[in-house]
């Protein structure tokens, strides 16, 4: 990737980290789920709260604690969800997600950028039954509730 638009990527990831979008809690929030990724014992929780047709997203928030990635991609899917079905979100693919980050990452560096997105399908999950990633989409070592 040529540098210089590597290194936008990385002021964006640094931007989202420092100035969460989404960041908060909602009380009594229409679907919630916490991760947890065990390599590192950093966390997010997920709050939705969805529009009156109970199939959009109205409203989603996060909070927790993480390496940059995780909090910054997370951040990213706030702005990503908002407005979409939960249907729409439980198909979204990890790679629009990626997209966006940008920067190539490693393999550890992945499972950061998945705690969010990964955590957000299971709140739907939870409260929809919409389906979860195939094998959690191969991110199984997370902790998730
Ligand atoms: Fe813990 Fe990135 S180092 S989620």
């Amino acid at each position: 990737m040529d540098a210089g638009l590597e290194s936008l990527y990385r002021e964006v990831i640094l931007d989202h980290y420092k100035n969460p979008r989404g960041h908060g809690v909602i009380e009594d929030a229409d679907a919630e789920a916490e991760g947890q990724n065990p390599l590192c014992g950093d966390e997010v929780s997920i709050y939705v709260e969805f529009g009156e047709d109970g199939e959009t997203i109205d409203e989603v928030k996060f909070s927790g604690r993480g390496c940059a990635i995780s909090q910054a991609a997370t951040s990213m899917l706030m702005e990503m969800t908002k407005g979409r079905t939960a249907d729409e979100v439980a198909a979204l693919d990890k790679e629009e997600l990626l997209a966006e980050i940008g920067v190539p990452l490693t393999p550890v560096r992945l499972k950061c950028a998945m705690l969010g997105l990964t955590t957000l399908k299971v709140a739907l999950h939870k409260a929809k039954g919409t389906p979860l990633p195939e094998g959690l989409a191969g991110f199984d070592e997370l902790d998730l509730s």
